[in-house]
């Protein structure tokens, strides 16, 4: 995955092979993630697992800016997904004043919006004025104090024909690829089929066009939060505390610095 990815590129691994994102908040992390990764997000997530809040609500345009703009600087390569925060596109005029700044202020390559059929329109608008967008349906972060929780979608058959109904909504509304989040496994594949561009499932099983994952969460590293969808690919937490206290017994037992370490 040497070279950068293109909507073009994009939209082509439908139906071919999956596609591989996964979220950073910084470029030391993008530059890590880079090498195996399709599409790096900037995610809302890192109101939670970055600044310690308990949902991404009062995530800013302008915390999203500056953690794009230092995921670009890291991960130069890469086809960086800015994710637009809560309240920042809750019209047309709003939505296309916020995504032009993520294209002027940084280097990302499309926005992400939480948005179904209800928000094609804005989509429409966007996509229709240069800006490229990947749409976010199902479980919606964003709305977790409206809907009173984190709700898994798609376990009745009106909620699968609404999420078939968002999925095509937001492709006819121009969106080059969608995320899904939290539906049903059984009926994820037969949405993701639905239309012709790319749904990158998290939470969504295995019949998507590819999957992203938080990177905290799959390195093992944000203990808060320890969902069933989330693999761990290293228990990056005990990894980083053991390393830490073989650092302070160092410094206490005065095993470090040494000669080597020693101007
Ligand atoms: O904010 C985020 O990291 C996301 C992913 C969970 C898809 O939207």
């Amino acid at each position: 995955m040497n070279k950068k990815m293109t909507i073009s590129s994009i939209k082509k691994t439908k139906g071919v092979r999956s596609l591989v994102m996964i979220t950073a908040y910084d470029a030391l992390f993008a530059k890590l993630l880079e090498p195996n990764s399709d599409m790096i997000l900037v995610g809302d997530s890192l109101n939670m697992s970055f600044a310690g809040k308990s949902d991404t609500l009062s995530a800013t345009m302008d915390q999203m800016i500056y953690h794009t703009n230092a995921v670009c600087m890291g991960a130069k390569n890469s086809f960086v997904v800015c994710d637009m925060p809560f309240g920042t596109f809750i019209n047309k005029e709003e939505a296309l004043k916020n995504s032009i700044r993520v294209f002027q202020e940084t280097q990302a390559d499309c926005v992400k919006i939480e948005a179904g059929e209800d928000k094609a329109e804005i989509v429409k608008y966007l996509t229709s004025n240069g800006i490229a967008v990947c749409g976010h349906i199902g479980l919606l972060p964003q709305s977790v104090r409206s809907q009173g929780g984190y709700k898994v979608k798609g376990k009745t058959e009106q909620e699968k024909l609404q999420l078939i109904r968002d999925a095509k909504a937001i492709e006819a509304a121009g969106a080059f690829c969608m995320v899904m989040e939290g539906v049903k496994a059984e009926i994820a594949g037969e949405i993701a089929s639905s239309v012709t561009i790319p749904v990158i499932g998290i939470g969504a099983g295995a019949d998507v066009d590819g999957q992203v994952l938080v990177f905290s969460d799959m390195l093992g590293l944000f203990e808060e939060f320890n969902p069933k969808f989330v693999k761990k690919y290293m228990d990056g937490a005990t990894l980083v505390k053991n390393a830490v206290k073989r650092y302070a017994d160092d410094v206490q037992s005065k095993e470090f610095p040494q000669e080597i370490h020693t101007y």
